[in-house]
C-alpha cells in the first residue's frame, strides 16, 4: 500500500547525520529514549537514523505504524534485533514467524480469552493481598518497601499461579536476579562479548548459562507439578499442543521455550505498568483523590470481584494514562521482508523499522501537553477522536499482545487494592528515572516508597 502519492517516494528520508562512521551511536547509547524523541521532533515521524554500518527507521506516523502492524504486517517479521531474545527465550511467540508462530498462538490463545482471564482475578486478588499484609507490617516498623521487588514478586506469583497452576513463591528471590540479568541480555547491543561464542567462558556467557539452568528446572518442577495435579489452564494447552501439519506433540523444546516467554513476558511487563501507575498516582493529588473516591465508592471496603473491575472506570484511566507516558515494551523493531514505502518513502528491503510507543505516545500533534500526567485523555469522548495506532502499548494486529487483557485486569485490581489501603510517598530524596537500556522501561535502580494505611476513609476497619 502507498501512503503518499509515488512521486513522493523518491525523497530522501529525513534523520540526524550523526558522526562520521558512528553515525548517531554516541547519542543513541547515551540514552536511546531522549535520543529518539528529539529525532521525531526535529525531523518528524518518519526518520532514518545511522548506527554505524546499519541504518534503522524509526516511524511514528500513526498511518504508517497501522501499516507496519497491520496493513502490511506480513512483510514485517521480527528480524534481526529479535535475534538477541533467543538467547534466552529461544523460539516462542514472542521470537518467531510465519506456520510457526501461527499455529503455537493458536494454541495457546484460549488460555487469554476473556472468559478465561477472569479467572486470574481472585489470583491477583490472594497476591495483592498477601503483599499489602506484609506491607502493613513494614508501615508498623516505619520501614519504606521497594517498589521494584513488590511488584515483579506480585505479578511472578500471579502468573504463575493462574496460569501454570504453581506456587512459585520459594523461588521468587532467586528469579529476581535472574530476570535482571536476562532481561539486560536481551537488549544490550554492540559489546564485545556479544560476539562471542556461548562456550567462552565470559562473565555474560557464564551468566547466562545460568539462567538458562535455573529456568530449565524451573519448568521441569511446573511440568512435573501439572502432570500430578492436572492445574494451570496454560499448561493444559501446551502440554496438550500438537503440530497441525504432522500431528507430533510439542518438543520439550517448544514446550519450555513457550513457557518461558510467558515467564519473561509477562510478569516483567505488568509489574513495570504497575510500578508506574503507582508512582503517577502518588505524584498528582487531584488524580489520586479522584482514584481514591472512585475505589472507595465502588468497592466499598470489600475486594474487587471481576464485576467490580467493569466500574472502575477512572482506575482504568489511570493505568492508561499510565501505560501513555510509560509503556512498559517502548520500543520494538521489524525487519522489511521487501522493499515497501512508508509515510511516501522508501524502505528497501532488509530495513530496520523501530517503533516506539515511548515515542508515539508523546507525539505532541496527537497529544496536548505530551509530558502531562492527565488521565482524562481517556474520557469516552476524547480517546474517541484520537486516531487508530497513536496509542499503542499492547502494539497492534496480529502480533498484539496476547496477555494485554489479562495485564489490564491485573493493574486494575491491583491498583483499587493498593489505592485502598495505602497512600504511597517516595521517600525523601527518591528520584525516580526510567532506564532505557532495557527492552523494558524499568526504572533505575530499585524505588523505595513509604505506605501510609489509609484505612479509616477506606471503610475497611482500622488496621
Ligand atoms: C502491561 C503489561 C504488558 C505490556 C505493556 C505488553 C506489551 C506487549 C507488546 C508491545 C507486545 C508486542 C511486541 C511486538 O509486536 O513486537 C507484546 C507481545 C507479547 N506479549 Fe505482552 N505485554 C504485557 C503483558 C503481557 C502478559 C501478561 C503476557 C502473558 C501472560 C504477555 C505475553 C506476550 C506475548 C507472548 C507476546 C508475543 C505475542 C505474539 O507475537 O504472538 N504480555 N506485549
Amino acid at each position: 500500500m502507498t501512503l503518499l502519492p509515488p512521486a513522493a517516494a523518491s525523497r530522501t528520508v529525513p534523520g540526524p547525520k550523526g558522526v562520521p562512521v558512528l553515525g548517531s551511536l554516541p547519542q543513541w547509547k547515551r540514552s536511546t529514549a531522549e535520543f529518539l524523541l528529539r529525532t521525531q521532533r526535529d525531523y518528524g515521524e518518519i526518520s532514518r537514523i545511522r548506527l554505524g554500518p546499519q541504518s534503522v527507521y524509526l516511524v511514528s506516523d500513526p498511518e504508517a505504524v497501522d501499516h507496519v502492524l497491520r496493513g502490511n504486517n506480513g512483510n514485517y517479521v521480527r528480524g534481526t534485533l529479535y535475534e538477541q531474545f533467543k538467547i534466552v527465550m529461544g523460539d516462542g511467540l514472542l521470537t518467531t514467524d510465519g506456520d510457526f508462530w501461527k499455529a503455537h498462538r493458536r494454541a495457546m490463545q484460549p488460555a487469554f480469552l476473556r472468559r478465561a482471564v477472569a479467572a486470574v482475578g481472585p489470583y491477583t486478588v490472594d497476591a495483592t493481598r498477601e503483599m499489602l499484609d506484609g506491607w502493613e507490617e513494614k508501615a508498623r516498623r516505619g520501614e519504606p518497601v521497594d517498589l521494584v521487588t513488590e511488584t515483579l514478586r506480585l505479578t511472578l506469583i500471579t502468573l504463575s499461579r493462574s496460569l501454570f497452576g504453581f506456587d512459585i513463591r520459594p523461588a521468587t528471590p532467586v528469579l529476581k536476579d535472574v530476570v535482571d540479568n536476562v532481561i539486560e541480555v536481551m537488549f544490550k547491543h554492540g559489546t564485545l562479548g556479544e560476539l562471542l561464542p556461548s562456550w567462552v567462558p565470559t562473565k555474560r556467557n557464564r551468566l547466562i548459562a545460568r539462567d538458562r539452568r535455573v529456568f530449565t528446572r524451573l519448568v521441569r518442577e511446573i511440568r512435573e507439578h501439572h502432570a500430578a495435579t492436572g492445574e494451570g489452564p496454560l499448561m493444559g494447552l501446551i502440554e496438550a499442543a500438537s503440530d497441525p501439519a504432522t500431528g507430533a506433540r510439542w518438543t520439550d523444546a517448544e514446550v519450555r521455550d513457550e513457557m518461558l516467554t510467558i515467564f519473561l513476558a509477562g510478569h516483567e511487563t505488568t509489574a513495570v505498568a504497575l510500578l508506574w501507575t503507582l508512582l503517577s498516582a502518588a505524584g498528582h493529588p487531584s488524580a489520586r483523590e479522584e482514584l481514591e473516591a472512585e475505589v472507595d465508592g465502588v468497592l466499598a471496603g470489600r475486594d474487587p470481584t471481576v464485576e467490580d473491575v467493569e466500574r472502575l472506570t477512572f482506575t482504568q484511566q489511570v493505568v492508561d494514562e499510565s501505560l501513555r507516558l510509560y509503556p512498559p515494551i517502548w520500543i520494538y523493531p521489524r525487519d522489511a521482508v521487501e522493499a515497501d514505502e512508508l509515510g511516501g518513502y522508501p524502505v528497501p528491503a532488509g530495513s530496520s523499522v523501530l517503533l516506539s510507543p515511548l515515542v508515539s505516545h508523546r507525539n505532541p500533534r496527537y497529544w496536548q501537553d505530551p509530558e502531562t500526567f492527565d488521565p482524562h485523555r481517556f474520557d469516552p469522548d476524547v480517546a474517541a477522536d484520537r486516531p487508530r495506532m497513536t496509542y499503542f502499548p499492547f502494539g497492534g494486529g496480529a502480533r498484539m499482545c496476547i496477555g494485554n487483557s489479562m495485564a489490564l485486569l491485573e493493574l486494575r485490581i491491583a491498583l483499587a487494592m493498593i489505592t485502598q489501603r495505602f497512600r504511597l510517598s517516595l521517600v525523601p530524596g527518591g528520584f525516580v528515572r526510567y532506564g532505557d537500556t532495557s527492552i523494558s522501561l524499568r526504572p533505575m535502580g530499585e524505588v523505595l516508597v513509604t505506605p501510609r494505611p489509609r484505612a479509616e476513609r477506606s471503610g475497611r476497619g482500622a488496621a
